[in-house]
C-alpha cells in the first residue's frame, strides 16, 4: 500500500486526502507534501527484514534533515548517520541514542570529531589524516572512540557516476591493500581507539541485491582478517544504497528484506545472504538507508504558471524549480510527475519539458512527458521527492527553501517546516 493514490473521481490523494484540496489550504507557493504513516510503513518493511539479527537501522540524515521527520524516526526506532558536525548536533536535538549513531565522511572536521568523541558515537575511520584526526579528538575529549574501519571494497554499483562511491579510485574509504597499515596504526592507540567493526558504502540508487551480497562477502572476509589479529570487532555496516522506483513503471524492484534475505540462485550460487553472513560470524549489522526510507513518502506540489511552446518544444512552467529540486538538473533523475486533478474528459495530450522559473536551461524537472495540456493555476506533482530533494535546496534566484507539510495517521494535514522568507535572508546583513 503506497501513500500516494489515485481516487475513484480521478484526483491524486495522500492517505486518502485530496492533493487539491490540500493545496487550496496551505500558502500559494509550492511545498513539500509528506505521509507520516507512509514514513512508517517503510520503517517497518526494514524491521521486518533484520528481525533475528542484532541490528542499526542508520537512518542517513543527508537524505532529509527534517526535524519533525527525524523525530519520528527516532522514536521508531532508527539511529542516524551523519556526515557533519550539525547533523550531529541536529540528531541530538531529535533525541537519537548516541550510541546508535554513526559519524562518517572523508573530510571530516576535527572539532565535529571532538564533538562525536564527546557524545560515543561510532566513528567511520576513512584515510590516514582522519585516522590521526580521531587520535587527536579521542585525546581532546578524553574518551576513547569506538571506530569501524571504512573499507572501499570496489564492487560496481551500477549506477550514476556521481552516486557510486565504492569503486576502487573513489575519494571515499581506504583499499584493503592498506589495510594492514591501519590495523597497526589501531593497535599503535589503544588508549584512543578501540576497532569495532568494518564498514562500507557502495553508492546510491543500487537496484540489483546481488550487489549488497557480493560486498558483504568480501566485507566478512576482511572481518575474519581482522579478527585473526585479535581485534574483538563485532560490527558490520554495510551502508546504504537501495534504490526506488522512481519511473513507476511497476517494474519488481528489491525491498529491504530481498536485501537481507535474498540467496542468488545464478552466477553467484556459492554465496549467502546478508542475514546468513552476519549470524555466521556472530555479528552486529548496521545498515544506513537514506533514499529507501524517505523517497517515496513525499512529492513537491507546484502550480502551473503557464504553458509555451518554442520551436518544436512544448513547456510547462511550473513555480517549482532546481532550487527546491536540483536531482533532474544534476544528475538527469527522472522523478514521475502528474497532474492532481483530473483532466477536463477532451483534454489535448501532449508532451512537455517541465520547467520552473529559474534563469538557467539546466532549470527542469522533467523532460518529454506526456500530459493533458494543464490550466494556469493547475496543481502538478514531482513525486518521491522525499529524499536529497529538501535537504538539497538551495535560494538561487532568491526562491525561497518552500515549506514542508505532512499527512497524519488521522489524515489531518500538519505543517513541519516554515517556509523561508526573503526577511530571513537579510537577516544575514544584520548589523554589517
Ligand atoms: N551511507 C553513506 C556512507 C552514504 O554516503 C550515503 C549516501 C548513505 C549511507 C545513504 O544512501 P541512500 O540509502 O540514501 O542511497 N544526492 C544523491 C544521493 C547521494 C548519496 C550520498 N550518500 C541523489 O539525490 O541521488
Amino acid at each position: 500500500e503506497h501513500c500516494f493514490s489515485k481516487s475513484s473521481d480521478g484526483f491524486l490523494q495522500c492517505e486518502n486526502v485530496k492533493v487539491q484540496d490540500i493545496m487550496e489550504s496551505v500558502e500559494r507557493r509550492p511545498f513539500y507534501l509528506y505521509s507520516k504513516p507512509q514514513i512508517t510503513r517503510n520503517v517497518e518493511a526494514y524491521k521486518d527484514a533484520l528481525q533475528g539479527l542484532n541490528s542499526i537501522i542508520g537512518y542517513a540524515i543527508k537524505a532529509n534533515n527534517n526535524l519533525k521527520i527525524l523525530e519520528h524516526l527516532r522514536s521508531l526506532g532508527c539511529g542516524a548517520v551523519l556526515v557533519s558536525g550539525n547533523e550531529l548536533r541536529l540528531a541530538l536535538r531529535a533525541g537519537f541514542d548516541p550510541t546508535k549513531c554513526i559519524f562518517n565522511g572523508n573530510g571530516k572536521l576535527l572539532d565535529d570529531l571532538v564533538l562525536a568523541a564527546q557524545e560515543g558515537v561510532f566513528v567511520n575511520i576513512d584515510s590516514e589524516f582522519d585516522l590521526e584526526n580521531i587520535v587527536a579528538a579521542s585525546r581532546i575529549a578524553g574518551k576513547k572512540v569506538n571506530v569501524l574501519l571504512r573499507i572501499n571494497p570496489d564492487v560496481d554499483p551500477q549506477v550514476h557516476a556521481y552516486v557510486a562511491t565504492g569503486n576502487k579510485n573513489s575519494k571515499f574509504g581506504i583499499r584493503n591493500e592498506k589495510l594492514q597499515w591501519f590495523l597497526d596504526a589501531v593497535k599503535a592507540h589503544p588508549d584512543e581507539l578501540k576497532l569495532v567493526g568494518a564498514h562500507c558504502h557502495l553508492g546510491s540508487t543500487i537496484t540489483k541485491v546481488d550487489i549488497f551480497r557480493d560486498a558483504a562477502v568480501l566485507m566478512v572476509n576482511y572481518i575474519d582478517e581482522i579478527r585473526a589479529q585479535g581485534f574483538e570487532v563485532d560490527y558490520l555496516n554495510i551502508g546504504g544504497g537501495l534504490g526506488i522506483d522512481y519511473y513507476h513503471s511497476g517494474a519488481v524492484l528489491p525491498k529491504p528484506m530481498n536485501l537481507i534475505d535474498t540467496v542468488s540462485i545464478s552466477s553467484f550460487k556459492q554465496f549467502c545472504a546478508v542475514r546468513e553472513l552476519v549470524l555466521s560470524r556472530n555479528l552486529n549489522l548496521i545498515i544506513e538507508p537514506g533514499r529507501s526510507l524517505i523517497a517515496n513518502t513525499c512529492c513537491l506540489v507546484n502550480r502551473v504558471t503557464g504553458v509555451k511552446t518554442n520551436g518544436t518544444k512544448n513547456f510547462v512552467v511550473i513555480d517549482g524549480s532546481m532550487a527546491e529540486l536540483i536531482r533532474p538538473s544534476l544528475y538527469d533523475a527522472y522523478q514521475h510527475i502528474e497532474l492532481v486533478s483530473p483532466p477536463p474528459p477532451n483534454a489535448e495530450v501532449s508532451t512537455f519539458d517541465v520547467v520552473g522559473p529559474v534563469c538557467e536551461s539546466a532549470d527542469f524537472l522533467g523532460k518529454e512527458r506526456e500530459l493533458p495540456t494543464p490550466a494556469k493555476g493547475a496543481g502538478l506533482v514531482v513525486h518521491d521527492a522525499g529524499a536529497y530533494c529538501m535537504s538539497m535546496a538551495s535560494t538561487y534566484n532568491l526562491k525561497m527553501r518552500p515549506p514542508e507539510y505532512w499527512v497524519e495517521e488521522d489524515g489531518s494535514v500538519a505543517k513541519i517546516r516554515h517556509s523561508e522568507t526573503f526577511e530571513d535572508h537579510m537577516r544575514f546583513f544584520d548589523g554589517l
